[in-house]
C-alpha cells in the first residue's frame, strides 16, 4: 500500500477527529484537524476585536497568525490554545469567521501545502469538496443532532470542561445551519464520498467500517 490521503467531512460533533486520530495510528499517517485551524483564527479575531466587515483588518490579522501542531497540542503564535479553542463561544465564532473568503483562502492553502506529500488524514467541512478533491479516500461521517450533542457533552465532561447539554444541542443545530447554508464552501456530501452514519455505532464499529472502506479502495 503506497502513500495516500484520507479526506473526512461531516457536521459538528460527529466524531471526525476521534476517528481520524485512530486511523492515523492504525495507518501511521498524520492527522490534521482543520477545524482547530478555524478555531485558532476565531480565537485570535475575538481577542483582538477584529471587525469582520473590515477586509483590511481581516487580512492584516490573517497575515499575523501562525498555527502549529505538536502531538495533540495546538499553538497560536506560540501560545498553547489547545483547551481555550474548544470553548462553546469559540465554536460559534469559528463557524462565523469560516464564512469569510479571505479566511478560507488562507487555511485551504495551508492545508493543501501540508497534505501535498501524501500520508495525511484531514477532517473538516470542505475537505472532500475543496481542499483535497483528489484524495484517494473520501468519507462523509453523519449522525443525528441529538447523538452528536450527547457525544460532545460527554467529551467535555470527560475533559473537565464546563458543559450544559441543552446549550450544546442548540449550538450544534445553529452551527449545522450556518455551515450548510453559507455561500463559500458550504458543508455538503461530495458526490464520490462514502457516507457513514454513526448515530447507532460505537467508536470501534465506526473505525472498523471505515477501515473496511479504506482497504477496498487502496
Ligand atoms: O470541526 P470543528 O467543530 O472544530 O470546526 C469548527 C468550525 O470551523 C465549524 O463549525 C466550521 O464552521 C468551520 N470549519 C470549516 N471548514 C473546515 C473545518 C471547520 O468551515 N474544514
Amino acid at each position: 500500500m503506497g502513500k495516500f490521503n484520507i479526506a473526512i467531512d461531516g457536521p459538528s460533533g460527529v466524531g471526525k477527529s476521534t476517528i481520524a486520530n485512530l486511523l492515523a495510528q492504525h495507518y501511521h499517517m498524520t492527522h490534521l484537524d482543520t477545524g482547530a485551524m478555524y478555531r485558532c483564527v476565531a480565537y485570535y479575531f475575538k481577542n483582538n476585536q477584529i471587525d469582520l466587515n473590515d477586509s483590511e483588518s481581516v487580512q492584516n490579522a490573517l497575515d499575523s497568525i501562525q498555527i502549529a501542531f505538536d502531538q495533540d497540542r495546538v499553538y497560536l503564535n506560540q501560545e498553547d490554545v489547545t483547551n481555550s479553542i474548544r470553548l462553546n463561544e469559540i465554536s460559534m465564532a469559528a463557524s462565523k469567521i469560516s464564512k469569510l473568503e479571505a479566511v478560507r483562502k488562507k487555511l485551504v492553502f495551508l492545508q493543501q501545502e501540508i497534505a501535498k506529500n501524501k500520508g495525511y488524514i484531514l477532517d473538516g467541512r470542505d475537505i472532500c469538496t475543496v481542499v483535497l478533491p483528489d484524495a484517494e479516500v473520501k468519507i462523509y461521517m453523519d449522525a443525528s443532532s441529538k447523538a452528536r450533542a450527547q457525544r460532545r457533552y460527554d467529551e467535555y465532561v470527560q475533559k473537565g470542561i464546563d458543559a450544559d447539554y441543552e446549550t450544546i444541542f442548540q449550538d450544534i443545530v445553529a452551527r449545522d445551519y450556518q455551515d450548510m447554508h453559507r455561500k463559500n464552501s458550504p458543508l455538503r456530501i461530495a458526490e464520490d464520498a462514502v457516507v457513514v452514519d454513526t448515530s447507532d455505532l460505537t467508536i470501534e464499529e465506526v473505525l472498523n467500517k471505515i477501515e473496511d472502506i479504506i482497504e477496498d479502495i487502496v
